[in-house]
This record gives structure tokens, sequence and C-alpha cells, in this order.
């Protein structure tokens, strides 16, 4: 990410795929340099949030501590989101005090709507389209478990959401063949398909929607999980629970993919919905290397967008 111009990160098509690899390979160097540095020293980081967080939140604050920085927490009940004031206002009041903002919202409108205002660099902490930074630290995990990246197969089971969605641009950039399994009304989005399948071209990878959970797996070098019921579809539940219940990431459909597949999921997972206690807590499940590299590839994008 270069130019004089503030950057955002509102989703992972906002990176070309030199970008991306460029971020994995910062990644991997942060990761091993000694906390705490001064790269980020005398930088503050906003994080707004309209939904709850574990992961996000907290790694987002370590990184800014680790790289000498400081990070602060606002939640939806002081910063309204459009209900205290305008979006528009939040995001220029802010661009006063600090240097980038983190925002996790509902709509992925709101998001755009602050990064459009904000005169600082806005990192999408998870909107209901995507969520960009877990696919970072997803790919990240997949390099490092795997020791490379063009070529794999990666599997994901479930729901069409923001964390497939990302994942699924990510791998298309990066040459990974990528499947889908999704009931009929609950795969990925039409604009995110063909923004994949574009990307796919240039790269060599191949995506694929399907059906058929067994399908995707076959062969499967990562299985991945989510949520059948994301943050905010609370009402759907029930009927989610029924369209989703043979999409079940568990031993027997494990046993399709290859024996050394790893098992992937962004977590807080649902153990006996979308996964397992057995596949979550198994000798392939690498959820928590996973989380942890939450906090390597955030540390990427944020010394890559606001040390400038
Ligand atoms: N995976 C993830 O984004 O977790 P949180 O919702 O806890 O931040
Ligand atoms: N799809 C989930 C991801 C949580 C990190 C949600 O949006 O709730």
């Amino acid at each position: 990410m270069s130019g004089a111009k503030k950057r955002d990160l509102l989703s992972l098509a906002d990176l070309t795929s030199e970008e991306l690899q460029g971020l994995l390979d910062l990644a991997l160097a942060l990761k091993r340099e000694p906390a705490p540095s001064a790269r980020l020293r005398g930088k503050s980081l906003a994080l707004v949030f309209e939904k709850p967080s574990l992961r996000t939140r907290v790694s987002f604050d370590v990184a800014m501590y680790q790289l000498g920085g400081h990070a602060l927490y606002l939640g939806a009940e002081e910063v309204g989101f459009g209900k205290r004031e305008p979006l528009s206002d939040m995001a220029r009041t802010l661009s006063r005090y600090v240097d980038g903002i983190v925002a996790r919202t509902f709509a992925h409108k709101t998001v755009e709507e602050l990064a459009r205002h904000a005169t600082v660099p806005v990192i999408n902490g998870l909107s209901d389209q995507e969520h960009p930074c877990q696919a970072l630290a997803d790919v990240l995990t997949i390099l490092e478990c795997k020791g490379r990246l063009k070529g794999l197969q990666v599997a994901f089971v479930g729901d069409g959401n923001n964390v497939a969605n990302s994942l699924c641009l990510a791998c298309a950039m990066l040459g990974v063949q990528f499947r889908a399994a999704s009931p009929r009304g609950f795969q990925s989005p039409s604009q995110v398909a063909l923004r994949a399948n574009d990307l796919a071209r240039q790269s060599g990878a191949q995506v694929s929607f399907l059906i058929d959970p067994r399908a995707a797996v076959r062969g499967a070098d990562v299985v991945y999980t989510d949520v059948w019921t994301s943050m905010g579809q609370e009402a759907e539940a029930e009927r989610r629970r029924q369209a989703f219940a043979a999409y079940q990431v568990n031993e027997e459909l494990l046993a399709l993919a290859k024996p050394d597949a790893i098992v992937m999921h962004d977590l807080p997972a649902h153990r006996g919905e979308e996964i397992t206690g057995e596949a979550i807590e198994g000798p392939q499940s690498v959820v928590f290397h996973q989380a942890e590299n939450r906090l390597h590839a955030q540390k990427a994008v944020l010394v890559t967008l606001l040390a400038r």
C-alpha cells in the first residue's frame, strides 16, 4: 500500500495481490520482532464497535501497545453510530484526535460512510459483508501451517457470510483454490462471487460455490467453518439451524479431506452447531493459532497504514 492519500481497508479487495502478499511478509517479520517496538510511537487508534468482540478488540489494542502506540475503545452506547450525531461528524471529529479508526458495524455502508468522511485510515473490523482482518490472519495461518498457499484447496462449509466473503477474495487473489458449500439462499452475494472470479482468473485460482458440503471438502487441505447465525441475525437462528443441519463440520465430513487437512474457525464457535467439540478440539484444529495471528496480521496493517 503506497501513495500520499490515506488508505482504508474496508474490503479485502481494496488490496492488490502484491499488497496482500506484502502484508503477509510483514506480518511474519513482525511476529519475530521483539515487542514493544517504537514503530507507531505517539500514534493513537480508535476502536469504534457497534457489536461485541473479544479477538478483534483485544488484538488491535495489544497490537498498538506492542508497536509503541495507544488504542482506545468506544462502544455503541458512547458514540451512537449516527444516533447521537451524524456519522460524518463522528468521523471528522475522531480524525482530529487519532491516527486511525477500526470500525465494527452492522451495515457495511456505515463503515464506508465513516471512511468517506474520516481523514485518517479506516479499517473494517467486521461488517455484515466482510471481515478483511480475519481473512489476513486466516491466510497467514494457512501459509504457516502448510508452508505455501498457491495450489492449496480451501473448503468453506456454512453460511456465505462476512468471513466467507473475505476469505474467498483472499484465496482468489493468492492463487488458492476456494470451494464454498452453503445451502441454497445462503451463498455469498453475487458481487463477491463475480469479484472473486475476476481475481481468480488473474492468479490462476478456482473459486466455486457449491451446495454439497461433501463435494467441497473432498481432498481439501483446509476445512473452514463459521457460525450459522451471525451477530445481528439472532431472530433467524431457528430457521438457520434447520437450513444448515447438514453443514456441520464433524469427523465424518473431515474424513473426506486430506489426512493432514487443518480445521479452521474464526471464533466464537458454537460447538454442536457448525462444528463438533471433537473437530474443534481435535489434532487437526488450528483455531487458536489462527486467533493469535489476528495480532500479527493486524500489526502489519497498522504499520502499513498508520506509519506514514
Ligand atoms: N473472530 C473475531 O472477529 O472474533 P471477535 O468477534 O471476538 O472479535
Ligand atoms: N460471522 C460472524 C463472525 C464473528 C467473528 C458474525 O458476523 O457474527
